[in-house]
């Protein structure tokens, strides 16, 4: 939702029960946004299959339309668009609200920084907290001209640049795709080579999608960069299932004794799938099977048991790749033998909320001993009572603690759902199927 007025809806979920069946989550919510963007931007049509239907990734369809692509909803999830070409998009007319989109905005703002035309960028009371300074200060060394709020904040009020963009090497403090993807976009409209280094690999998927449109890339891990200059041509996207939606029936299944999930079509690209990593080393029982390759990413289908899980330090080596499953992971630590231990993940501080401090708090409320460090956590398994948790309007938050009804003594309440539609359209639906006892209430 973009509005900023409070969420009426609460989830209200009956402790105990278990998960089963096979289920397909909704489309990968990076991989959608990316369609929409290239598939805009490109000479032809191109069609997306297994599209996101999501608030912040039509965010990004509705912004890309008032700039001039033609896009077709042949059905909820599947689109046709007709490109404009990378020289074709035109002003919107309008300032362009992307809700609580982050990756709308941070990859957007790359390709208007090089457009003739100004643009404002704006977003929800959430977004508009979020640091943009990461992609602002390297657009602005690129020659880009983008007015942002005290703090380096949205809204964006970017304006036609007065030369062509030059190409820049961007040491990336932190490890992110949107950060890297924002870059390259720009760099698609500089004269040069543009390359962004990071500490550590963020997810490839703008890098494997502009191949698939056409472009060449040259990747590998920690490192990306484009040539300016060129163009992409249509291509058809075949959206996985999201990983991070899927996570929250792994960590519910894995959590729940007799619990027996098969997700299909997961996609398993290795920039996204620390979850899987930490789970196993909990003690958590997944098998992949049916492993291929779609639109250029792997995928699988995942099954996941319900088993005894254990607390573990986790390997910093895995947190860039499980940076949106964190909160999942907490609900998963708490329900461990022992304690779990975060570090290297401050980054969790500045998503949709602070990530960190709510989880932290919320177990708190349901009884678990959870110490919030600046960059992590630590967390002793316990039993967890009921209670009323605050998702902060936080998508990731508000299904995390869902799922520990399942181990919960008493019925958890949680306030402020509506954001859950930005990711996992459906969830409720989805979640009851699959044997969650959980009830939307609306005040
Ligand atoms: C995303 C990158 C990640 C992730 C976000 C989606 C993307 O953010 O948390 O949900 O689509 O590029 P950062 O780039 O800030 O790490």
């Amino acid at each position: 939702m973009s509005s900023d007025v409070e969420s009426l809806l609460s989830f209200k979920v009956a402790p105990g029960g278990r998960l089963s069946g096979t289920h397909r989550v909704p489309g990968d919510k990076s991989i959608s946004h990316r369609a929409v963007m290239f598939a805009a931007l490109a000479e032809g049509t191109s069609t997306v299959t297994g599209f996101l239907d999501g608030e912040d990734c039509l965010c990004t369809l509705r912004a890309f339309e008032a700039m001039g692509a033609q896009v077709e909803r042949l059905d909820r999830t599947s689109l046709r668009i007709t490109g404009v070409g990378i020289d074709g998009l035109k002003a919107p007319g309008k300032v362009l609200d992307v809700g609580n989109s982050g990756t709308s905005m941070r990859l957007m703002s790359g390709l208007l920084a090089a457009q003739p035309f100004a643009t404002t960028l704006t977003g929800d009371a959430s977004l508009r907290r979020r640091p943009m300074k990461r992609v602002t200060e390297p657009l602005t060394r690129m020659g880009a001209v983008i007015g942002t709020q005290p703090g380096g904040r949205a809204p964006l009020e970017i304006q036609p640049a007065p030369q062509r963009l030059k190409a820049i090497r961007h040491d990336s403090p932190v490890a992110s795709a949107q950060v890297k993807s924002c870059i390259l976009l720009a760099g698609l409209y500089a004269d040069g080579l543009t390359e962004v280094h990071e500490p550590e690999a963020s997810r490839d998927h703008t890098e494997r999608m502009l191949s698939a449109f056409g472009v060449t890339v040259d990747a590998r891990e920690g490192y990306a960069a484009v040539q300016g200059g060129q163009r992409l041509l249509a291509a058809n996207i075949d959206v996985p299932s999201d990983i991070s939606s899927a996570a929250f029936l792994m960590v519910g299944a894995a959590i729940s004794p007799g619990s027996d999930v098969t997700l299909e079509a997961v996609g398993l690209n290795p920039t996204r799938t620390g979850v899987i990593h930490i789970l196993e080393a909990m003690g958590a029982r997944i098998a992949i099977s049916h492993e291929r390759t779609i639109g250029g990413e792997p995928v699988g289908d995942v099954r996941i048991q319900g088993s005894a899980l254990r607390g573990i330090d986790i390997n910093p080596a895995w947190v860039a790749s499980a940076i949106d499953e964190f909160p999942a992971i907490f609900i998963a630590a708490a329900c461990a033998t022992g304690e779990t231990r975060l570090s290297g993940a401050a980054e969790l501080r500045v998503k949709e909320s602070d990530r960190i401090s709510a989880m932290c708090t919320g177990l708190r409320v349901l009884g678990i001993d959870a110490v919030a460090l600046a960059d992590g956590a630590r967390i002793s398994g316990g039993r967890l009572r009921g209670g009323q948790v605050a998702s902060l309007g936080d998508h990731r938050i508000a299904m995390s603690f869902a799922m520990a009804g399942l181990r919960a003594e008493q019925p958890i309440i949680i306030r402020d759902c509506d954001n859950v539609a930005t990711s996992f359209p459906g969830f409720s639906t989805l979640m009851q199927a699959a044997g969650l006892r959980l009830r939307e209430v609306t005040r």
